[in-house]
């Protein structure tokens, strides 16, 4: 593996303007499931009920008992792990322009990484649906002790998480913001994503289509790899501090 790590770095290195975009696998070191594959949250919790926006529309009790019993414990205390670190000191050296995330943990902000476009929202930002007014997951969760679904205490709107739902768009802008990296980058590094989830997945492949080079990190295949230029099928939190350092070195 390690030919491939230098000739990664050496990637970087040469590179006028290098990306990340990273999915939920960056964050499973850290103990939070991804989505997919073994021991995926939806293989426990049917997105349709837990992640769909007419669903929550219906009835969000499903959805804030989640956030109560699994997502805010879990977000509670949650760190980042060494592959945002990784992330973050690659950011800090200059090498990394910006990190393209589905990921709604906020993980990379956590480590340190300075440009995050999150393409899918987060969970730690709570907002009415009437009058906007913003909750941090703290305050939401309080008053969940009360009341299911919680209410704005400014007008008795609905609350709901800022994330993006399935059946929902993604915000134009912030899609606009993540085409445009794709089209400006020279190098784009896709870490712990299955890559099955469009518009998201498309990111890599424009970039690809535009002459990026592109490297896949993930713990299994995906069905991008074809368009690769390397694939690790590894743990990211082995291989991102092994990229640092082979950029300290070279
Ligand atoms: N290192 C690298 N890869 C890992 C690791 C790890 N430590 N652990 C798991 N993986 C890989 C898995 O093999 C899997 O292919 O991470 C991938 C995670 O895939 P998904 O669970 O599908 O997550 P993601 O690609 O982020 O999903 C996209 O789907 O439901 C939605 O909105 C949700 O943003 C999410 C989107």
């Amino acid at each position: 593996m390690m030919d491939v790590i230098k000739a990664i770095a050496s990637s970087i290195k040469n590179s006028k303007y290098a990306v990340a975009f990273t999915g939920a696998g960056i964050s499973s070191e850290s103990g939070i499931p991804t989505y997919r594959g073994e021991g995926g949250l939806w293989t426990k919790y049917d997105p349709n009920i837990y992640a769909n926006v007419y669903y929550f529309n219906k009835d969000p009790s499903y959805y804030w008992n989640f956030f109560r019993e699994v997502r805010f414990p879990m977000l509670k205390k949650v760190k980042p792990n060494k592959a945002h670190i990784a992330m973050a000191e690659m950011d800090v050296a200059g090498y990394l322009k910006t990190v393209i995330t589905q990921n709604i943990d906020g993980l990379h902000q956590e480590a340190g990484s300075s440009s995050v476009i999150e393409l899918h929202g987060t969970t730690r930002i709570i907002h009415c649906m009437s009058c906007s007014k913003e909750y941090s997951m703290d305050e939401a969760f309080s008053k969940l002790e009360t009341e299911i679904p919680p209410r704005c205490s400014e007008c008795k709107g609905k609350l709901r998480p800022a994330v993006v739902f399935f059946g929902e768009t993604l915000d134009p802008q912030i899609l606009r913001s993540a085409y445009e990296e794709a089209e400006n980058c020279d190098f784009i590094l896709s870490v712990g994503s299955s890559l099955v989830v469009f518009p998201a997945a498309d990111i890599p492949v424009k970039a690809k289509q535009r002459g990026a080079t592109l490297v896949i990190i993930n713990k299994e295949s995906t069905p991008l790899d074809h368009l690769a230029d390397h694939v690790i099928n590894e743990e990211a939190g082995n291989v991102l501090p092994q990229i640092v350092q082979s950029l300290k070195e070279s």
